[in-house]
């Protein structure tokens, strides 16, 4: 049985990418495993956040991982905030970390560019915190897109570096876990470019509560290219591929097995399908989500799983404290 943990902001509204690279794998994976599911509120912090909205984004996300198909029965879902190891391992892990290689962390050099000196600080010591989450569980897997893969290796670098300096056995040193395809779904405008919640370009971006006619509006108008060939190629057809990508991992099937399902079509009827597999998917999640959020139950589950995290997570932090000499008796 491996130990699984992932999070998700709630800093906005879930996108098709979210659910393609990390949530549809999270219950893939529930069974047989022990698994950890963050609500990450305390990320969302390290930029301005309107706190009421916060609040009901907190709520919200946890809502759609459970319509997504998490069963609480199998899976930990919990409110990071709610589990106070996570800060206090994180400052410890900020206090192993290098200024040099936060720095040199993609995701903060592009904020930092855009921001000069007013760029929060918790930017920067975001990857150490990201790294608490996963190293309070002792976990081997981490489910996640493949735009978290350098926090994934800084991840891996802070617990070698406090294990070398203060005990082999403190954390386990996790692996990253990519699914097949959607690990990166792009831009239906810029295809070249992420698909993102904070894109202000709206119809760039699916969004998992999207209507079933918007979401046919903007297939329909996603970039593509004039050749009117279902063919896969990332450099000179990003626009087709991305939708090839989406069809793929929506359908379970080969690039190969699409395109050869569209040859001699055109990119209408190929469009067309691509939406439809997207509604039918997000239908029933939908559907789910509505009931949800508005329980009590969900309350319920959200205090049972903060116990439950809290439990396995005291156990990590004690053992990390101990090792670092944080204790008097
Ligand atoms: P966040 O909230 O930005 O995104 C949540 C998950 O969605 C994936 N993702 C995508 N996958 C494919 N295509 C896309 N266009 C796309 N956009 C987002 C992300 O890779 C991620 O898996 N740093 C994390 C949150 C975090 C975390 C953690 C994750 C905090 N602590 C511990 C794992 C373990 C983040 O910003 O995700």
């Amino acid at each position: 049985m491996a130990v699984i943990f992932s999070g998700i902001q709630p800093s906005g509204n879930l996108t098709l990418g979210n659910y393609l690279g990390a949530l549809r794998n999270f219950s893939k994976i529930q069974d047989g495993n022990e698994c950890y599911y963050c609500v990450v509120n305390q990320h969302a912090i390290t930029v301005p956040q309107d706190p009421k909205l916060l609040h009901q984004r907190t709520r919200e996300l946890a809502a759609i991982y459970l319509a997504s198909g998490l069963d609480p029965d199998k899976s930990t879902l919990f409110v990071q905030s709610e589990v106070p190891e996570h800060a206090l391992l994180g400052w410890m892990m900020i206090t192993s970390s290098y200024v040099g290689e936060l720095e040199r962390m993609t995701q903060y050099k592009d904020k930092a560019a855009k921001q000069g000196d007013s760029i929060p600080a918790g930017l920067l010591t975001y990857p150490p915190l990201m790294a608490a989450d996963i190293l309070l569980y002792q976990t081997n897997f981490v489910p996640v897109g493949d735009d978290q893969k350098q926090h994934l290796e800084i991840t891996r670098n802070l617990a070698q570096r406090f294990n070398r300096l203060y005990g082999e056995d403190i954390f386990t040193v996790p692996d990253i876990y990519l699914g097949q395809d959607g690990t990166r779904v792009m831009s239906l405008q810029e295809p070249t470019k992420k698909m993102s919640k904070s894109d202000d370009n709206e119809t760039a971006t699916i969004y998992l509560l999207d209507e079933p006619k918007a979401i046919e509006k903007k297939i329909k108008r996603a970039q593509t290219d004039s050749e009117n060939s279902v063919h896969y190629d990332k450099e000179q057809k990003p626009g087709i591929s991305n939708l090839i990508e989406i069809l793929s991992a929506l359908t379970d099937q080969t690039h190969e097995q699409v395109e050869a399902a569209y040859v001699g079509k055109g990119y209408g009827a190929f469009k067309k399908d691509v939406a439809e597999a997207i509604i039918s998917t997000l239908e029933p999640i939908q559907q789910r989500y509505r009931q949800l959020v508005s329980e009590p139950e969900l309350d319920d589950i959200l205090d049972k799983g903060a116990a439950k995290a809290h439990a396995k997570a005291s156990l990590t932090y004690e053992k990390a404290c101990k090792a670092m000499g944080l204790f008097r008796k």
